[in-house]
C-alpha cells in the first residue's frame, strides 16, 4: 500500500529551564507543522503489515515559555520523524478497513537555527528514539484508491543545547515533544 497526503505535527511539549542563562520558570515550546506525508505499507498477511512512515521535513518554530513566554520565537529547526510500525488490520476485504498499529520512532533535528532575542547564540538539538502508537482507517473510494486517515502518538525527546554569549553559556534542556501525528490522504495498493 502507498499513501499521501497532509501530515501534522502537534506537539504535547514541554521543557526543562533554560539554565543558567535564564534561570528558573524560563522554558520553551515548539509549535505544530504541516507537510506532505508518505506511508508505504507491505501486507504480510491480509491484516497484518508493516508500515514505514515518511514525510518532507517538518519546520518547527521554536518559542519562549514561562517567563520566556514574551520572547516570541527564539530558534527554529527542521526535523524527519521515520517510524517502521507493525499493524493489525480489521475488516480485512471490506470497504472500510480500520487499522492499529505499534513500532519504533527516531526523529533527526536538522538545520536548527536561533533566531530574535538568541539571534547569535549557537543551537544544536539532539536525535530521538522512542516508542509509537497508531490508529488509522481506509475507506475505499473505488476498486484502486481509498482515503486514509490516521494519527500516531510518537515519543519524542531532545536535549537543546543553546551556546549564548561572546564567550557561549552552554544551556543544557530537555525539550519533550511527544506529538500527535495526524494524517489525512489518499493510497492505492500494488
Ligand atoms: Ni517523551
Amino acid at each position: 500500500l502507498v499513501r499521501f497526503g497532509a501530515a501534522t505535527v502537534a506537539p504535547n511539549d514541554g521543557s526543562s529551564t533554560v539554565e543558567p542563562t535564564f534561570g528558573a520558570g524560563s522554558g520553551v515550546q515548539v509549535d505544530n507543522d504541516t507537510t506532505l506525508g508518505l506511508t508505504f505499507v507491505y501486507m504480510a498477511t491480509d491484516t497484518i503489515g508493516v508500515e514505514l512512515v515518511g514525510a518532507l521535513p517538518f519546520r518547527h518554530d521554536i518559542k519562549g515559555s514561562g517567563t520566556l513566554s514574551g520572547a516570541g520565537k527564539l530558534a527554529e529547526t527542521k526535523q524527519l520523524p521515520p517510524t517502521l510500525l507493525a499493524q493489525y488490520y480489521f475488516n480485512a476485504g471490506s470497504n472500510i478497513r480500520p487499522y492499529v498499529g505499534a513500532g519504533l520512532n527516531y526523529t533527526s533535528f536538522f538545520s536548527e537555527k536561533t533566531t530574535g532575542a538568541l539571534s547569535g547564540s549557537s543551537i544544536k538539538l539532539g536525535d530521538s528514539w522512542g516508542l509509537a502508537g497508531e490508529v488509522g482507517v481506509d475507506i475505499d473510494i473505488n476498486n484502486d484508491w481509498y482515503v486514509n486517515l490516521a494519527a500516531w502518538y510518537m515519543d519524542i525527546d531532545s536535549e537543546a543545547t543553546i551556546g549564548v554569549g561572546a564567550v557561549p553559556v552552554e544551556n543544557k534542556i530537555d525539550v519533550q515533544i511527544d506529538p500527535w501525528v495526524s494524517f489525512i490522504g489518499i493510497g492505492t495498493r500494488f
